[in-house]
């Protein structure tokens, strides 16, 4: 079977889509999955787009040792130059330069001729090569360049020394015939002169993104780049985990597997949602909460009686591991982490003792707790920051009669303040509340309350958004109460927003009444 490389660009051209912006931490986060995931590349970054995703480039090259990291950059010599600073202390970096080979794109975007673009590729890649020896060379809008052109780029970066091309489906225009039509092309005139990779890189704008990325396989590419949960620009990017199960299942037909651990796939979708407060929807392939949900009496029939009958993959091959048990409040931590660790998560144990602490409040309130409130509480400890402020109590009003209005009691360096607040709702109440007492004053951006199981007394997980300029920060809170998870979501994004402030910038006194100091 062919061994096929697997690139990760969620950290890359996932990130730069509306929503999916992440910090430094959450990069590395991110990053340290993909690693478990045993992807073979993680593109980390466009380091020359601005001095926080050189940093994240620099982090990630820095971190990872069991794949490649790779960074994009345009092919001019001082963007390659910066991208190589960012990715040189890394294992076997691997250079990704980008140039335009359509008539569309050559003419209105770069607005350089053939001739030009041929020479700029020339010069670019064996720049690369001198300080680089990895070096891939992508043509975007490949699917739409005329062919015998697309061929001629190819063949001058591989000239000039590229160890990759990559055919792209920068708009997701091309359809699955013609995506194995045109790489096998590529391959086929490009491998009889040059020993180099060839890979596929395809948009979802006509939801054939997955497809295509498998036609390009059978095709002769070697290697298929997407993203988790196939975020990205406009309607996203091939979902890796529809490609690599795809490929996966289908290994027998389409003669190619890849060294992915797929039992990594569900916690990697996962984390991705934990990180940025987007959901997956439910319906979404491999990884959506009814991905493997049979409601059909006659489908639960067929399953009872052999799984196959309506199950083409088992739960357990992408991580989601169906144990009927639930646990409450006599559990004790030895069964708490025992659950974690089967649930795929891998924790230090004082983040279990933390972890097990806020299972105990929790179980105190909701009498059964099930895997998915476990992997809400646990995703929701990842990102617990230190508190600079925390929650001490609240208390509010509001009905048809009577405007909003919220007391809120929070605790800062061991000292109480209140402030009572009027809004448009009891959350607006409360937010305003924690706003004069945190002395800040962010926009919010985005609201979003989910329950995390079905039943009355289920869990409440509110992810908000806030923002400041360009600085944007998410927040998230759980209890079974939607006012206390939405005050601590906020509360949450408030105290990353502080902790990501450099010192001199931190709040030195808060607003509101000081109410007592603590013991
Ligand atoms: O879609 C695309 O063309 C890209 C390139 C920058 C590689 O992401
Ligand atoms: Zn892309």
């Amino acid at each position: 079977m062919r061994q096929i490389k697997i690139l990760d660009t969620t950290l890359r051209d996932g990130e730069q889509s509306p929503g999916f912006t992440m910090n430094l931490r959450e990069k590395l986060e991110l990053a340290r999955q993909l690693e478990r995931l045993r992807v073979d590349i993680v593109e980390a970054g466009f380091p020359v787009t601005s001095p926080e995703d050189f940093q994240a480039v620099q982090a990630v090259a820095a971190q990872l040792k069991d794949c490649s990291v790779t960074a994009l950059s345009r092919a001019c010599q001082e963007d390659i130059l910066t991208t190589y600073e960012a990715l040189k202390g890394g294992q076997s970096p691997i250079l990704h330069l980008v140039m335009a080979t359509s008539d569309l794109h050559m003419e209105y975007k770069l607005k350089m001729t053939r001739q030009q673009v041929l020479e700029r590729i020339a010069q670019a890649v064996s720049y690369a090569r001198s300080l680089c020896p990895l070096v891939q060379f992508s043509a975007e809008d490949a699917t739409r360049s005329d062919r015998q052109f697309l061929l001629q780029a190819y063949r001058t970066a591989a000239q000039a020394g590229a160890t990759t091309l990559s055919v792209t489906d920068t708009v997701g225009y091309a359809t699955p015939n013609e995506m194995e039509d045109l790489v096998s092309f590529v391959c086929r005139e490009i491998q009889k002169e040059y020993p180099v990779e060839i890979a596929a890189h395809c948009h979802n704008d006509l939801g054939m993104a997955t497809a295509n990325s498998i036609a390009a396989v059978r095709g002769g590419a070697g290697q298929v780049e997407g993203t988790i949960n196939g975020i990205g620009e406009r309607a996203g990017n091939a979902a890796l985990e529809e490609v690599i199960m795809g490929l996966y299942t289908r290994r027998e037909d389409i003669q190619a597997q890849c060294r992915v651990d797929t039992r990594q796939l569900y916690r990697t979708s996962k984390l991705l949602s934990t990180i940025s407060g987007i959901k997956v929807p439910p319906n979404k392939a491999i990884v959506g909460r009814n991905a493997f949900a049979h409601e059909a009496g006659i489908h639960q029939h067929g399953i009872l009686a052999n799984p196959q009958t309506y199950e083409i993959i088992t739960p357990e091959t992408v991580g989601i591991y169906q144990t009927q048990m639930v646990l409450g409040k006599h559990s004790g931590k030895h069964a708490f982490a025992e659950r974690i660790g089967e649930l795929g998560y891998v924790m230090q144990p004082h983040d279990i003792d933390a972890a097990f602490e806020r299972f105990k409040v929790l179980a105190d309130r909701k009498k059964d707790l099930t895997d998915r409130d476990i992997e809400a509480l646990v995703s929701d400890q990842a990102y617990s920051i230190p508190e600079t402020f925390s929650l001490c109590s609240f208390v509010i009003n509001s009905g048809t009669v009577i405007s909003a209005t919220a007391v809120v009691r929070l605790q800062y360096e061991g000292q109480e303040y209140e402030h009572v607040a009027r809004g448009e709702g009891p959350i607006d109440a409360a937010f305003k509340a924690i706003d004069r007492i945190t002395r800040t004053s962010y926009r919010l951006r985005n609201y979003n309350i989910q329950a995390v199981t079905g039943g009355e007394d289920a869990l409440g997980e509110v992810v908000v958004k806030i923002e400041k300029g360009s600085r944007r920060i998410t927040g998230r809170g759980l209890s079974p109460d939607i006012i206390e998870a939405s005050i601590r979501a906020y509360l949450n994004a408030i105290n990353k927003a502080i902790y990501q402030l450099p010192e001199e910038e931190k709040p030195d006194a808060p607003g509101g009444q000081l109410i007592k100091r603590r013991e």
